[in-house]
Order: C-alpha cells, then structure tokens, then sequence
C-alpha cells in the first residue's frame, strides 16, 4: 500500500492523516479545506465528500489503491460502496452496514432480532404525530430520537434535558417523520471504538466524550466539546470487566453483519444493571481519533493494509499515555454559532500539545469560524491530570472569539465520574 486517499476534513480526519502520513502517501478529500491536513499531504482536494463519484474520480487520479472514510455522510451518501466497484479498498463500511449508524430504527431492531445485548426497550414511529402522543402518554423517562443523522444534536431526553411536554413539542415541530422513542438510560457515558475487517475485531482502549456544551455537563448536546483516556483499555470508573462486556457488545454486532470493514464504534451507557448501547457509529468517533491514534504504536497503515489484503488484522499495540483532549468552539456554538468570525490559532503556543485543526476557513487574510468545531488541543501525560495540563497549555493557542470545556480531563470530574459509577454499582447489587 503506498498511496491511501483520506475523506472528510474534520479533527477526526486531521488525526487519520498523522497516523497514515509516515508510512505512505497520503491525498485529501474534503468539503472544506483543512490547513492542519494540507500541511501534511501530498494533495488535497476540495470536492463534496457526499458524491461518491467525484471521490471515485479523486482516487483514480492520485492512484491511491486504498480510502480511509472519515465522517457519516460520506459512508450514507455510498461512498465506500463507489470506491470498491472502482476498484478502490475502502475502510469503511457500505451504506447498507453503515445503517447501523444512518438509521436508528434500523439499529435498535437488528439488536433486538439479533439479541444483541444492551437493547434498552423501544418503540419505532413513521410520523411525528403518533411519537408525540407516545411520548405524553407513556410513563417514565424517554429519550426521541430522530432516526436519521443529525450530528449528535438531534436526541433529547425527558427527565434530563426536557419535560415530556417539550419533547412532544420539539416532535411536532421538527422536519422529521421518523422517529425512535426508547427508555431513557441512566448512568456513564464511554465509547469503545474497534477496527473491524475479515471478521476480526481489534479494539482500543475506551473513551469518554463530553456531549454537553457547557461545563459541568449543562447546555445542549454538541458532537463533542473534548475527551480522554487513561492510557490502559479502561478509564477511571470503569472496571476491566465492564469494558469486556461492551467489547463482546461490539463483537456480537460483527458477527451479525455481513462484512463489516472499517471502525465500529459503540457509545455505551454504564447503568446499574449493566451496560447499553446508546448507539453504534460507523467510523472514528470526532474527538475520540484524536485521544486513540496518537497512542496507537502499531502503525495505522499495516491495520489498513491487513484488511485490504484478507489477512489477520495485527495485534495492536497502544503507549501507556493518558490523553486529553479539548475542542475550541465558535461563540454560541452549537445553537447559535458565529460563523465567519476571523480568528487567530497561535500554533508555537500550542506547546507539547498535538494541535488538530477542524472545521475552520482558511481564507487568503487569515483564518475564519464556520459553524462548527474549530480545533481541537491533545495533552499526553503519564496520568489524565498531567494530560490535562498540557492540553490547558495548549489551549492558550485559542484566540479571541472561541471558547472551550476547560472541565475536561479535571481532577474534580474525573472524580464525580467515578463516585458516580460506584453508586450505581451500589445501587445495582441492593
Ligand atoms: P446519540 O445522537 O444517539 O449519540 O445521542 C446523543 C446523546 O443523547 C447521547 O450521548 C446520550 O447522552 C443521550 N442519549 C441517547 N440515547 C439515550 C438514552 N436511551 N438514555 C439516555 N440518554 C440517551
Ligand atoms: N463523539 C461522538 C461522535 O463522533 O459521534
């Protein structure tokens, strides 16, 4: 493998390329054009990563014989479906595997035909109407859940976020018909994230994301304000055995598909009853890539090389760093963001952090906030606070006009989280 074409333009892929980068020659294809990305590949082009022909077309020309699929849209759109009949490996699963993403109603009933463990109890919707009347007749807490892809943004939760009510409402209201309607889990949030090829699974260590805006878990969900890990397979508040169980979660899933290629990721809730799905993902996590593939030792491309040529995936091989990572945001970000705000990333200030650049607008005077993520900062330490401090350090690279999480990766939440997991324990074995 000598040449490998990456899509999508985003922290996630910024990782990808680092990774990819020392041991072949790697392209770009992106909606946007990433400054991080461009100063690392060979070329980069920019084209919509929704039109699998253009991306088919891209590849062809750079003679890249495999493509690393970065977001969710590319992988809807049929995109590794297109790279393939052109000839192309793609990791990255077809669009009908990727429905285990694209489509939650699609999700929740192949875990439940397949008794896929970790299935909370749900009903499927096919018009607004009926899932709002559910949701104010039925007892207990819900999570609504759009069926389709809405960038972490679309789920609300009644009992946390809103009342019954306001979710009828924000039904009624939304553009979408379909709609999923499940028991609202309660508990922690990780994510296991595997590479997945020729029926093996080869996981990496767990992660944990931080969906709310605003500090101490306040504000609306976003794709992800920062993340860390704690260089082993499990996190602070989460045992061996529990990170096992999501692991056989994830292999159950493989091997009911057929032929899944590429990452699955599983976001998972630590209950006191056990651990659920919150959902599956097709691909990377953005930011969990940034914590992941800094500390993978054994070199992304053999993982990628091994798939492509039906061989055993290598047994992989992380550096026992914590890491942490924060996203600098736009102002109002997510609900109301002010894009096209010019900014300044100061990289010598970014120190020994890894700076991972985002969605930003590199225009001919500078660069610019679109409406989404901006950059991302990963602090590596031998423990999460020392992790910490060097993506606080790094975050001094933030200008005017974005803001962070600094609660991210911090002594006082990591210890809410684990004084969280051990009175759910508690609870579970009353
Ligand atoms: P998703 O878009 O499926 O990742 O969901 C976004 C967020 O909504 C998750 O990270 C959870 O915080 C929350 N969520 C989703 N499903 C549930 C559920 N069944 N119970 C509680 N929270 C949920
Ligand atoms: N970190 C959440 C996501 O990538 O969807």
């Amino acid at each position: 493998m000598e040449t490998a074409l990456v899509v999508g333009g985003g922290g996630r892929e910024h990782a990808i390329v680092r990774a990819l980068a020392p041991d072949c020659t790697v392209y770009v294809c992106a909606s946007n054009r990433n400054p991080g990305v461009a100063q690392l590949a060979a070329g980069v082009e920019t084209l919509s990563e929704t039109d699998p022909t253009a991306v088919a077309d891209y590849a062809e020309t750079v003679g890249a014989d495999v493509a690393v699929i970065g977001p969710e849209s590319a992988l809807a759109a049929g995109v590794a479906d297109t790279l393939e009949d052109r000839g192309v490996f793609a990791f990255g699963p077809s669009a009908e595997n990727a429905r285990l993403e694209t489509d939650k109603a699609f999700q929740r009933q192949f875990m439940r035909e397949n008794d896929i463990l970790g299935c909370p109890a749900f009903e499927t919707f096919a018009d607004a109407d009926s899932a709002a009347d559910y949701v104010e007749s039925t007892e207990g807490d819900v999570a609504v859940k759009p069926t389709g892809l809405t960038g972490g943004k679309g789920v609300r939760v009644t009992g946390d976020q809103v009342t019954a009510e306001e979710a009828a409402d924000y039904i009624r209201t939304s553009d979408w018909d379909d709609w999923v309607i499940e028991d609202r889990l309660v508990g922690e949030e990780f994510t296991v994230q595997a590479f997945v090829a020729n029926g093996e699974v080869r996981p990496t260590p767990a992660v944990q994301d931080h969906k709310r805006a605003y500090e101490g878990d306040e504000g609306p969900n976003t794709g992800g304000m920062g993340s860390y890990t704690d260089g082993s397979l499990t996190l602070p508040f989460l045992t061996r055995e529990e990170y096992d169980d999501a692991v056989a979660i994830l292999e159950a899933t493989v091997d009911a598909l057929d032929g899944y290629t590429g990452v699955l990721y599983g976001q998972f809730m630590l209950t006191s009853v056990g651990i659920f799905v919150i959902e599956f993902n097709a691909r990377f996590g953005d930011p969990e890539a940034m914590n992941t593939l800094p500390a993978l030792e054994t070199p992304l491309a053999d993982v990628i090389r091994t798939a492509r040529d039906g061989d055993s995936l290598p047994d992989l091989k992380f550096a026992t760093l914590a890491t942490v990572c924060k996203y600098a945001v736009p102002a109002g970000y997510p609900t109301a963001p002010e894009g096209g705000v010019r900014i300044e990333v100061d990289e010598e200030s970014v120190g020994e952090a890894l700076l991972y650049y985002a969605s930003v607008e590199n225009r001919p005077d500078g660069l610019y906030t679109t409406t989404s993520r901006s950059f991302a900062v990963v602090g590596r330490g031998d423990t999460i606070a020392a992790a910490e401090a060097e993506a606080e350090d790094g975050l001094t690279a933030m200008g005017d006009g974005l803001r962070a999480r600094h609660d991210v990766g911090s002594e006082a939440l990591v210890e809410r989280r684990v004084n969280h997991a051990s009175d759910l324990r508690a609870a579970g074995s009353e």
